[in-house]
């Protein structure tokens, strides 16, 4: 069965002085979809985009719009996203009185269903959940902040979430959000992760295309060997 993967980049780390442009720039650089961080400085301690920003780039993003809902109100976050236009809605359990309920809820709203852990989450949490959900996000980093290192246990347990994703009748991308860059993602890859989450290795670089194929071109090597070198790098070997 061959994977497909997907690199989904983060808009915290986007100039938002051009908000428009730059998702324009890095959907035409080759990303798959958008992942739209929401932090409420409660369940996190930031605060980033509300429903209306969602709903503005929906009039000009034609790739999904991957919502990460790391906020206490979870349930009414679900519902003001997803009128926004979101695609699909990750939350954390933790932070829902009912997390299947929540799960049926997004799926009400026609979006696609995540539970994201954080890292001091066992993995064992997913449990009774897998069966309701088409996403497990797992954070290589403490959620409400950019920019931080990659956790290093984070393979060991994007493991644990493939075994038991395994183990599922249905389809559920495992996905990876927090410090991937282009030296780790790899790893994560070969760990079993197949949707990047990738913030400031992405933003902030200039040359979106390049970044986004360095990553597809580290992926592959990490699983099934070495790209071809594109023509022009071989001449230049
Ligand atoms: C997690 C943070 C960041 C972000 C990705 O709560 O919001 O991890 O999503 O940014 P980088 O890739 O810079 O960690």
């Amino acid at each position: 069965m061959t994977r497909s993967f997907h690199i989904a980049p983060s808009i915290r780390f986007a100039d938002c002085t051009r908000l428009g442009e730059e998702i324009r720039q890095v959907v035409l650089a080759g990303a798959d979809l958008i992942h739209f961080d929401v932090m409420d400085n409660d369940y996190v301690p930031n605060l980033s985009f509300g429903p209306s920003v969602c709903a503005a780039m929906r009039r000009i993003c034609h790739v999904p719009i991957d919502v990460h809902l790391m906020v206490r109100r979870v349930d009414r976050a679900v519902t003001q996203f997803a009128r926004a236009g979101a695609d699909s809605i990750t939350f954390h359990p933790a932070a829902s009185a009912e997390p299947l309920r929540t799960c049926a809820l997004i799926r009400e709203h026609g979006c696609t269903v995540g539970i994201a852990l954080d890292p001091s989450e066992p993995v064992s949490v997913l449990e009774g959940l897998l069966d309701h959900v088409d996403r497990v996000l797992i954070l290589s980093v403490n959620p409400g902040c950019g920019g931080q290192a990659f956790i290093a246990q984070s393979l060991a347990r994007l493991r644990g979430a493939r075994t038991r994703i395994a183990r599922c009748a249905r389809e559920v991308d495992l996905q990876i959000e927090g410090g991937i860059t282009l030296e780790n993602i790899g790893e994560a890859a070969a760990a079993g992760a197949l949707t990047f989450v990738a913030g400031s290795a992405i933003f902030g670089h200039g040359d979106y295309a390049g970044r986004i194929a360095g990553m597809r071109r580290a992926i592959h090597a990490a699983i099934t060997g070495p790209l071809p070198m594109q023509r022009s790098e071989a001449a230049l070997a």
